[in-house]
């Protein structure tokens, strides 16, 4: 997969929002590296990773960035939305406050971004299915009225991360 050779046809900038402890850190480190920790720390700053697949035959590769949840962790907003051509909205099915919060990056999102922007809402954590919170008819109907993408993952056990970054990913190209 990491062919030095490779000739890339595209470099797709991805970033992930939402509130913390939502697991936007967890889900990059299973796409970019099918990795899982319990621990994860709280992000500070942002980081980021990326990640080679084909896409139509084309060669894309996918710079997803990561910053805190928390406020005072957080990138510069401008900054980290600059050349965005695709976002990961993310909130936690357990956490009824986590996807009330989803208007407002929404929000901070359409301000900052491209208004071609591929957006991916994400209820994450489906593995805690008997602790959910925030039915998916409810998401559902947000992401239909905001014209986003939805899926359920969860980082955890791999439900849907793959085919929710590659739905973005195919949107954009
Ligand atoms: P900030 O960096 O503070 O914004 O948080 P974050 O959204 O990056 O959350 P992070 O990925 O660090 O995950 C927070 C906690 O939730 C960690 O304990 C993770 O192990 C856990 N977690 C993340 N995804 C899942 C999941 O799909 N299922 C379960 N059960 N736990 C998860
Ligand atoms: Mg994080």
């Amino acid at each position: 997969q990491s062919n030095f050779n490779q000739k890339i046809d595209y470099v797709f900038k991805v970033v992930l929002i939402g509130d913390s402890a939502v697991g936007k850190s967890q889900l990059l480190a299973r796409f970019s590296r099918n990795e899982f920790s319990i621990e994860s720390k709280a992000t500070i700053g942002v980081e980021f990773q990326t990640r080679t697949l084909e896409i139509d035959h084309k060669t894309i590769k996918a710079q997803i960035w990561d910053t805190a949840g928390q406020e005072r962790y957080r990138a510069v907003t401008s900054a980290y939305y600059r050349g965005a051509v695709g976002a990961m909205l993310v909130y936690d099915i357990t956490k009824r406050q986590s996807f009330d919060h989803v208007a407002r990056w929404l929000e901070e999102l359409r301000g900052h971004a491209d208004k071609n922007i591929a957006i991916m809402l994400i209820g994450n954590k489906t593995d805690l299915g008997s602790l959910r919170a925030v039915p998916t008819e409810d998401a559902k109907e947000f992401a239909q009225r905001e014209n986003l993408f939805f899926m359920e993952t969860s980082a955890l056990d791999s439900n849907n991360v793959e085919p929710s970054f590659l739905t973005v990913l195919t949107e954009i190209y």
